[in-house]
């Protein structure tokens, strides 16, 4: 067949490098630390609370912006951590995820050829996402810590002349998945001035809000004066209550960026699984000690994972939230990342995804390599007897 039968948008993107790690790890029984899922169990409380669901008989279409029950947890969760009132019959829409949430936003709000702008290495997604609502996205970089620059960090007049009239948004991932960066308050208060001053929209995922490390602090940008009527907050329980095949997330926004993102989240799927929003709404009502000790749990896991990375020879970037460490693998001579992926995953037994995935010009994350640590202890184990053949084919390299 010599036709290409595919449209222009699905064929200008390719699968994503993420899951296509997880197949690998799969196919060679490896330890998984690059897709972005514990395997750990979630909390028994919310999985009794989505069985009793089912039993209930909370088995037909929700309303289709979401439940009551959640959408009223969502705006007394955001209201009490942000200080920001939120009418859940105006404000909120849950969707199939973060993910359907920043499609639908992003469908909502973008008009063929409008910018938008995406810090990079950015979440994989937002490519696509750009792609599919006919956004041309503007990319701006995260550069690495370096002497006297301990956090990743963006260069100001590089993100101030981003910004133009064909500006509809930016995208902000804070805490950060890859990087772990958690943007400043005057970072974002930075972006907030550019936002007023060109009337862009600020979308904001924010899913790793819980995960903080070293006493960290999460800074909502809806919280900035100004900036809740211009801002698109999303988020899901995915991370936050470790249920990542639940599909329940959420847009928290001002009553007319609802209007459409509503409308839009109709049409592409009804509704998110109706029990699993009861179930979502019952972690909402989880008590402070669930979120500390879920902070707690993860950074004795980075250290771990940061060690084992170290001593095998990986140089780390430290994560100040999130569950991800880049890496620099400059020193283990491979050509490229791909191939450094595809060595580790075959012949070492451990996947992680090519830093390249994460940027727009491949070129740029040639030398990183992302891992995930939201693992039990256990797999942390495994992966660290497996990466000592990396230790040693190091030593080979520099020999
Ligand atoms: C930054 C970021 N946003 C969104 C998602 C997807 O979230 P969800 O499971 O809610 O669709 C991920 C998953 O890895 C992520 O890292």
């Amino acid at each position: 067949m010599s036709k290409n039968r595919l449209s222009q948008k699905a064929s200008s993107f390719t699968e994503s490098v993420i899951r296509e790690m997880t197949r690998l790890a799969q196919k060679h029984g490896a330890v998984n630390l690059s897709q972005g899922f514990p395997d750990f169990a979630a909390p028994l409380s919310i999985k009794q609370a989505a069985c009793d669901a089912i039993l209930a008989d909370i088995n037909q279409y929700a309303v289709t912006w979401g439940a009551k029950p959640l959408r009223e947890a969502i705006a007394a969760d955001f209201t009490a951590r942000h200080g920001v009132p939120v009418v859940p019959d105006e404000q909120i829409t849950v969707c199939c995820g973060s993910t359907e949430a920043m499609m639908a936003t992003m469908m909502a709000i973008v008009d063929p050829g409008d910018e938008v702008i995406v810090f990079e290495p950015y979440y994989e997604n937002y490519g696509p996402d750009a792609i599919l609502s006919g956004a041309t996205p503007r990319f701006v970089r995260l550069r690495e810590p370096g002497p006297g620059r301990p956090d990743w960090y963006y260069d100001s007049e590089e993100l101030a002349a981003a910004f133009s009239n064909r500006t509809r948004a930016i995208i902000i991932n804070t805490p950060n998945n890859p990087t772990g960066k958690i943007f400043r308050r005057s970072e974002l208060e930075e972006i907030a001035a550019l936002c007023r001053k060109w009337d862009a929209i600020a979308v904001t995922d924010e899913i790793y809000d819980h995960i903080l490390y070293d006493g960290e602090t999460h800074v909502a940008m809806a919280s900035l004066e100004g900036m809740r009527e211009r801002t698109v907050t999303i988020n899901s329980v995915s991370k936050t209550f470790s249920v990542t095949g639940w599909r329940v997330g959420w847009t928290v926004a001002p009553a007319d960026l609802t209007n459409g993102i509503r409308k839009v989240h109709d049409f592409l799927t009804v509704g998110a699984a109706a029990p699993l929003q009861a179930a979502a709404a019952s972690a909402l009502a989880l008590p402070a000690t669930y979120y500390a000790d879920l902070a707690a749990g993860y950074s004795r896991r980075r250290d771990r994972l940061m060690g084992i990375l170290e001593s095998s020879g990986f140089v780390c970037y430290k994560p100040r939230g999130a569950y991800y460490i880049m890496t620099d693998i400059s020193a283990f001579g491979f050509s490229d990342d791909v191939a450094f992926a595809r060595y580790l995953v075959a012949d070492v037994g451990v996947a992680a995804v090519p830093g390249s995935s994460f940027y727009r010009d491949p070129a740029t994350g040639r030398t990183k390599l992302r891992f995930c640590f939201c693992k039990k202890d256990e797999t942390l184990a495994a992966a660290e007897e497996r990466l000592q053949k990396v230790r040693s084919s190091k030593l080979e390299v520099r020999s």
